[in-house]
């Protein structure tokens, strides 16, 4: 068969995957010439038939490690090419010096810490390596809890931990017992999460205020917070869920209308109309036994930047924040 070479010879030639493709196509498709000398087969018989047919198939496995090899050298040399394409020569002087990038989770942080500051809140931080005490124990987190465990938190040998959410700065602002306390705290934390939506390390805000006496109430804490998320997210609907955290008593989750579908129903908002953004409550007067603080009341709310930069900017895949990938960096 003296096509069979000549089309050997064109898949060795091939330059790109698509037109290897195309030949796949023409030589096995429907209307391909293999398929045709089986076809063609049917008009033989006896001892020649058995012949051609031992050819067709020395033929056609032939053709098809010529593919194989072909489809591999292609695919390396395209990733060769891609890879060369997009690699950054940081050396490489790119003109206009003053144009810098914010990183959306700064931004985020930034407006953020911005609305609270203006709310005469100041800001906190605590160490990223917690001891048990402050990260649980304090926080009326009993030694059973599931928070605990070590599909969720990261731990050394020696018992101290990556601190898993913001709130052991509450129980160390606390500790030092300087009322009134009107605090955020921003900054990262660490869990054992890796997919769309969770990354080993991500980013919250934690919010603490506490006085002395019974003034402070969660009608504060709910002033503040509708208040901070229409600075956020502009004309939106926000509604407070009933729910639990061992800290706060009693405790909410809250939504906002979803800023896609304006609370239609879609995608995003699992057809609900309404994204969660953020937990609070009331501090929960274990908490402050745990710390010594006596008389006193007080609300805490804690929130992720990631999920709120996810919102505020459309970004559909949270590892994209983390890969310092240029393209998405530079619609900043
Ligand atoms: N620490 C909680 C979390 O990480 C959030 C929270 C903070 C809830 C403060 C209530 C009060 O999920």
């Amino acid at each position: 068969m003296k096509w069979v070479e000549n089309t050997i010879q064109n898949i060795k030639d091939t330059k790109t995957l698509v037109s290897l493709e195309d030949i796949r196509l023409s030589i096995f498709g429907k209307k391909g010439l293999i398929t045709n000398e089986f076809i063609k087969l049917k008009e033989l018989d006896g001892e020649s038939k058995k012949e051609r047919a031992k050819q067709i198939n020395t033929s056609k496995q032939m053709l098809e490690s010529a593919l194989l090899e072909a489809k591999e050298k292609l695919t390396n040399l395209e990733l060769e090419q891609k890879m060369n394409n997009e690699k950054i020569d940081t050396s490489l002087f790119k003109g206009n010096l003053s144009q810098t990038y914010g990183h959306p989770i700064n931004i985020t942080f930034d407006k953020i810490i911005d609305y609270f500051i203006g709310a005469n809140f100041t800001i906190s931080y605590g160490p990223l390596v917690e001891d048990d005490f402050h990260s649980f124990e304090a926080l009326n987190l009993p030694k059973f809890h599931p928070a605990r465990d070590m599909q969720d938190t990261f731990y050394f040998n020696d018992g101290m931990l990556l601190r898993p959410h913001t709130s052991p700065v509450q129980i160390r602002t606390m500790e030092n017992k300087n009322l009134p306390i009107k605090i955020i705290s921003p900054g990262a934390v660490f869990r054992r999460d890796y997919d769309i939506t969770h990354s080993p390390m991500f980013h919250q805000v934690e919010g603490l205020v506490v006085d002395n006496g019974n003034g402070i109430s969660f009608a504060n804490l709910k002033h503040i917070l509708e208040d901070f998320l229409k600075y956020m997210f502009g004309d939106i609907k926000i509604r407070f869920r009933s729910s639990f955290f061992p800290f706060t008593e009693p405790s909410a989750e809250v939504d906002i209308s979803c800023i896609f579908c304006k609370g239609k129903g879609c995608r995003v908002c699992k057809n609900t109309g309404w994204l969660e953004v953020l937990g609070c409550g009331v501090v929960n007067n274990n908490v402050f036994n745990a710390v010594g603080l006596k008389d006193v009341s007080g609300y805490a709310f804690g929130l992720g930047v990631e999920r709120f930069a996810m919102l505020l900017y459309e970004v559909n895949d949270l590892r994209s924040f983390f890969e310092t990938d240029l393209r998405l960096l530079e619609q900043f």
